[in-house]
């Protein structure tokens, strides 16, 4: 299988040396990355600014913007099967980029303008065969709007889990899997177990797609 990960947060900057951003760290895209390369699967891996050192044998492209992510999703996707859309994209950027550092001493407010869905613009052009999971992190109601997400950026999969899970952690948690066809799979486990556990339902979906 060839298979397409985003990991890590996007950076959306203001100016030069100031950024909007959120604490992802690419932990669970490069696990899962790391295990899909050790079961012969193709990966590639489109990563915003994580310090996580280079995976042998995987190509990694480094992007900071959401913008950024999303020309390398939209070139790259036609060429797999599969896109596993770990990172945690920048809802909104601001609507200009100062030049110089901003020298501004008083109050002030930021404009800030709408990034693209990346996962719903991407699935409008998916084929077939192709499989497309989206995350969900929540802070209330996870079942609820995790189904809405799943429906609205027409997904295969959608991986639910609560903010905290967020970043590098070892603990135990409760996840999620909601299925297109309206099933749903809780699991108890470590981000480690999840990469294997969702390999494993990927697998599935494909061979299914396939037969
Ligand atoms: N995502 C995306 N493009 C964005 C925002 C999110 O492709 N501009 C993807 C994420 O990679 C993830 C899924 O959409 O796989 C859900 O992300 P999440 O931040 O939970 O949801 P949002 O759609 O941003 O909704 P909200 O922030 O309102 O919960």
């Amino acid at each position: 299988m060839k298979i397409l990960i985003t990991a890590g947060p996007t950076r959306e900057y203001i100016d030069p040396v100031r950024f909007i951003s959120n604490p992802a760290t690419g932990t669970l895209g490069f696990m899962i990355a790391k295990k899909a390369k050790k079961k012969g699967h193709d990966v590639i891996v489109i990563a915003g600014p994580c310090e996580i050192p280079p995976l042998k044998g995987i190509k990694v492209f480094s992007v900071e913007s959401a913008l950024e992510m999303q020309d390398r999703v939209e070139r790259y996707f036609p060429l797999v099967d599969v896109l596993i859309m770990t990172a945690a994209v920048s809802d909104w950027r601001p609507a200009r980029m100062y030049k110089q550092k901003i020298k501004i001493k008083r109050n002030w407010k930021l404009n800030l303008i709408a990034n693209p869905d990346i996962l719903k613009t991407v699935s409008r052009r998916k084929n077939r065969n192709q499989i497309i999971v989206g995350f969900a992190l929540e802070s209330e109601n996870i079942l609820e709007n995790a189904r809405k997400k799943l429906k609205k950026k027409r997904l295969d999969l959608i991986v639910a889990n609560s903010i905290s899970n967020f970043g590098n952690t070892s603990k135990k948690t409760d996840i999620f899997f909601l299925f297109s066809d309206g099933t749903t799979k809780k699991v108890f486990c470590t981000k480690a177990r999840l990469a294997s556990l969702l390999l494993g339902e990927i697998e599935k979906l494909v061979s299914r797609k396939q037969h």
